[in-house]
């Protein structure tokens, strides 16, 4: 069997105090499956508490940032640099559709961050509203969110999310694809069924401990 990439993405979710009781309602029910990969994406604020816990419970789970800066470290007030994100966590979203549109993140800048998260390591989910968007050299792993689905109730079809990941894998070698958008314990298995699909980025439906636990169940 395919190992799948599963991730959580807090987006602007949860104080710490919150992330601490969802980590320890998730921890209670989580069984790590095969090979798969179960990812935390979460605000930097609690990224310290999270990693302190998996650690503590020795759990398979790895962490991710929701962002990052495109400069190294230095003079620039305010900045998360890829540096003091690898000290907490091994993934980092770039790319997301909410960054290109509230904070007019160009692809320019988009590529100058994900230049700073593979200097410093972390492995890159970069996102892409369709299939013809520009992906940064070096990126491994892809997630297609069409704007539609995100947080609508609304997911892609699973043959469009298909044939997406088909195209962009053609452009890439070695890449994986995973989808995202309105992704649910409904819905999650007609997408990491397919073979070109290699997991899932769970938004709304990760914020909750036990359906995202699910999610993994029926993945
Ligand atoms: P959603 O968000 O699952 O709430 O649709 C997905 C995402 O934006 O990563």
């Amino acid at each position: 069997m395919k190992s799948l990439l599963l991730v959580a993405n807090f987006k602007s979710n949860k104080t710490t105090a919150e992330a601490k009781s969802w980590i320890e309602e998730f921890s209670k029910e989580y069984r790590g499956k095969e090979d798969n990969e179960v990812v935390i994406c979460s605000p930097f604020t609690s990224l310290s508490i999270l990693k302190e816990y998996i650690k503590n419970n020795k759990l398979e789970i790895k962490l991710g940032a929701e962002d990052v800066s495109a400069y190294s470290e230095g003079p620039f007030t305010g900045e998360i640099n890829a540096k003091q994100i690898k000290e907490l966590a091994d993934y980092v979203v770039i790319g997301h559709s909410e960054r290109r549109k509230n904070f007019n993140e160009t692809d320019d800048v988009l590529e100058q961050k994900t230049r700073q998260a593979l200097k410093n390591d972390l492995t890159v989910i970069y996102c892409i509203q369709d299939k013809n968007q520009k992906i940064p050299a070096g990126v491994k792993v892809v997630a297609y969110e069409p704007i539609f689905a995100i947080g609508t109730g609304n997911p892609d079809t699973p043959d469009n999310a298909r044939s997406v990941a088909l195209e962009v894998k053609k452009r890439i070698n070695d890449l994986k694809v995973i989808y995202g958008g309105s992704v649910t314990e409904d819905n999650v298995k007609s997408f990491t069924e397919l073979s070109e699909i290699d997991g899932v980025l769970v938004g709304g439906a990760s914020l909750d401990a036990k359906e995202f636990n699910r999610i993994i169940q029926k993945a």
